[in-house]
C-alpha cells in the first residue's frame, strides 16, 4: 500500500465506525428506507470528502472525532447525490462501489427517497451537531446548501451535465465543461476544505488558499473520474465504465482526449500544491490527497 492508501484506510476504519453509529432503525414499514439509506453509505466509498474535511480542520488544532459529525453529514449528502446520478432517468448504471446501485438492489421508488432522507438527514445531523458552536453550525448549514443547491451548487453542476450542450466554439465549450465540472464535483470538495477551515475558526486569508486548493483538485478529481471511467480496470473502480462515452457526456476526455486531460489534471495538482505553502502546519496529507486524486485507480 502507499502511503496514502495506508493513511486512508486508517482514516476510513474509524470514521466508517462513527458512520455506522449514525442510522438507527425504525420500527415499522418505513424500515426500508433507512436500511437502504446506510446501504448507499455504508457501501465502499473512499471518503475522500470526510478526510479533506477532517485534515483541513486538523491544521487548526481540530481532532478529527471532532469533525466527525459534519464529515457524516457531507459524506450523506455526498452518498444521495450518488444514488441519484445512477438513476436510470440521470446515468441508468448498475454497479457503484462495486456493489449494486441502491435502485437496483432495492428499488426505484426506494433509491429516490433514500436521496431524499440522505440529503435532509445530512442536514438535521449537522444542524443537530451538538460538538460545534451555534454560529460556526450556522456558517456550516449556509456553505452546504450553497454547494448543494441549483444556484452555482452541485445541482446545478447535475443539470449541466443533462442538458448543456456544446457551442461547437472550443474557448467557449472548455469554459462550460469547467463550469459543468466545478459545480457538479468541486463545490462539495470546495465545501469539504472550506468546513474543515470553518470548523477550525481559520484567518480569512488561511481559509482562501485553503479554497483555492479545493477548487484545483476539485476540476483534477473530476478529470481523473473522466478518465477512469474511460482507462480504469471496472473490478478496482467499482463502476460500469465507458458510460460517458456511450451517454455522450461532456467531458475534458471526450472534447480533448485523455493526454490533454491528464496534462491538465498534472498542472492543476501543482497549482493546488502550490496553494499549501501559504498555511503553516501539517499540510502533508493535503498534498499526498492532492496527489492521489490523480494517481488513484479508483
Ligand atoms: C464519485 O465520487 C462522483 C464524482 C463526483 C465524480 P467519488 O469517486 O469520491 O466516489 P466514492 O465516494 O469514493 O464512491
Ligand atoms: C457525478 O459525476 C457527480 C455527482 C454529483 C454525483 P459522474 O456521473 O461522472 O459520477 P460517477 O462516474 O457516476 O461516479
Ligand atoms: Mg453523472
Ligand atoms: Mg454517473
Ligand atoms: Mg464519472
Amino acid at each position: 500500500m502507499s502511503e496514502i492508501t495506508e493513511i486512508l484506510h486508517t482514516f476510513n476504519k474509524q470514521f466508517n465506525a462513527y458512520l455506522e453509529t449514525c442510522f438507527p432503525l425504525p420500527e415499522g414499514a418505513e424500515k426500508r428506507v433507512v436500511e437502504a439509506m446506510h446501504y448507499a453509505v455504508m457501501n465502499g466509498g473512499k471518503r475522500l470528502r470526510p478526510f479533506l474535511l477532517c485534515e483541513c480542520a486538523s491544521l487548526f488544532n481540530v481532532p478529527y472525532d471532532v469533525s466527525f459529525p459534519a464529515a457524516a453529514s457531507l459524506e450523506m449528502l455526498h452518498s444521495y447525490s450518488l444514488v441519484h446520478d445512477d438513476l436510470p432517468a440521470m446515468d441508468n448504471d448498475d454497479l457503484r462501489r462495486g456493489k449494486p446501485t441502491c435502485h437496483k438492489q432495492f428499488d426505484e421508488a426506494t433509491a429516490i427517497l433514500v436521496g431524499d432522507g440522505l440529503l435532509t438527514y445530512a442536514f438535521d445531523f449537522l444542524a443537530k451537531a451538538q460538538n460545534i458552536r451555534p454560529e460556526i453550525r450556522l456558517a456550516l448549514l449556509q456553505l452546504l446548501s450553497d454547494a448543494a443547491g441549483a444556484f452555482g451548487g452541485m445541482v446545478a453542476g447535475q443539470t449541466l451535465d443533462l442538458y448543456a450542450t456544446p457551442s461547437g466554439n472550443s474557448v467557449d465549450d472548455e469554459k462550460i465543461i469547467a463550469r459543468l465540472e466545478e459545480m457538479k464535483t468541486g463545490r462539495l470538495l470546495r465545501y469539504a476544505c472550506e468546513a474543515g477551515a470553518v470548523l477550525g475558526q481559520a484567518p480569512l486569508d488561511l481559509r482562501y488558499h485553503l479554497v483555492a486548493y479545493s477548487r484545483k483538485i476539485g476540476q483534477a478529481f473530476q478529470i481523473a473520474d473522466d478518465i477512469l471511467d474511460r482507462k480504469g480496470n471496472q473490478e478496482i473502480v467499482g463502476k460500469t465504465l465507458h458510460k460517458d462515452e456511450s451517454q455522450h457526456k461532456f467531458t475534458y476526455v471526450a472534447y480533448y482526449g485523455v493526454e490533454s486531460a491528464q496534462m491538465l489534471a498534472h498542472k492543476l495538482v501543482q497549482e493546488a500544491e502550490a496553494e499549501l505553502d501559504f498555511l503553516a502546519g501539517k499540510t502533508e496529507n493535503l498534498h499526498l490527497i492532492a496527489q492521489y486524486i490523480i494517481k488513484r485507480n479508483r
